[in-house]
């Protein structure tokens, strides 16, 4: 199986080149030089070389405050590459994986967000992802999977981990949201996931995250639990909750956007392991450089 992954140098498209095993698929890992997905004559130059039997596209902006201001290249990445991408897919049948976000739902719910429930996005960065969802849909309704995920983190990258482990050794304390409730993804979880995809082969919108809930605040805390226990800090500070009025963003987030697994682990046959054992693992890699 001969597998195209775009925005190769992103979190996600860098798991999957260590976690899809070479043995069993021949990968093509595309980094943003090698094509921008915005670029109609790019894509169909370069798939029509490649012939991929998959497409998995994990290129995005996902710079969510900048987008509220860069909403012309944030909608280029967002909404006209996976619409370059699945018109491909459709004439060619291939099979499109398109990654999509919790940030196309509004937040206010109070049970987990299920495939079709409302969309109403808060962003630009959640309006242009939506778009990109409607166009894949719409062009290759046959050919297309919509993969939404949330909070994702990795070893590589930037992200809410990483980031929290800089700021936990510089400073004294740390201020953070604890009015936000989702489900942080581990990229090794959602790699997992779009492999048993790649055997199935499911169409339309399906939802992947590790599995439980908490707030940015929870996930602070457990994030300096799992780091003092693997040694990559070496004290502790206080974490503060505070409310999303007290940290004023650019850019709107859901208040609640968990996501409803339920389709994911019957069609699939895949079961999402608790967060918090995610994010240990993830703190290993990062603690051994792996
Ligand atoms: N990160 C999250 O918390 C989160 C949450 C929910 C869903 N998602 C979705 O999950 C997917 C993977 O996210 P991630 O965290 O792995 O993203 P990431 O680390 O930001 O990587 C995205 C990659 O896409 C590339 N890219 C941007 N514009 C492009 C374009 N026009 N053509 C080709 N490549 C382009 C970027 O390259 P440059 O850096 O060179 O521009 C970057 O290497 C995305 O669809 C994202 O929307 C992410």
């Amino acid at each position: 199986m001969k597998i195209v992954i775009t925005g190769a140098r992103g979190q996600l498209g860098l798991t999957l080149q260590k976690y899809l095993s070479a043995a069993k698929y021949e990968l093509v890992p595309l980094t943003h030089s090698d094509l921008d997905i915005s670029d109609e004559g790019a894509v169909n130059q370069t798939l029509a070389k490649l012939k991929p039997d998959v497409i998995i596209n994990t290129a995005a902006y996902t710079a969510v405050d900048t987008a509220e201001t860069d909403d012309l290249t944030a909608r280029a990445a967002n909404a006209t590459g996976p619409k370059n991408l699945a018109r491909w897919a459709a004439k060619n049948k291939s099979y499109l994986i398109h990654i999509s976000t919790d940030f196309v739902f509004s937040g206010c719910n109070s049970r987990p967000y299920k495939t079709d429930d409302q969309t109403d996005p808060l962003s630009i960065y959640g309006r242009t992802k939506l778009e990109g969802e409607l166009h894949s849909r719409y062009l290759a309704p046959d050919n297309c999977l919509v993969l939404r995920t949330s909070w994702v983190y990795s070893e590589s990258g930037k992200n809410f981990v990483k980031t929290m482990l800089r700021l936990m050794a510089d400073k004294d304390s740390l201020n953070v949201v604890a009015d936000q409730i989702g489900t942080p993804s581990s990229t090794w979880g959602l790699a997992r996931c779009i492999e048993a995809c790649l055997q199935k082969k499911p169409l339309g919108i399906l939802h992947w995250t590790d599995a439980g809930v908490a707030s940015w605040y929870d996930f602070a805390v457990a994030i300096q639990d799992e780091a003092m226990s693997a040694g990559l800090l070496n004290k502790t500070i206080p974490v503060h909750a505070i409310t999303t009025a007290q940290y004023p963003t650019p850019a709107k987030r859901p208040a609640y956007s968990v996501l409803d697994k339920t389709a994911t682990i019957e069609s699939l046959n895949c079961e999402p392991v608790h967060w918090r054992h995610e994010l240990a693992a993830v703190i290993k890699r990062i603690k051994t450089g792996s």
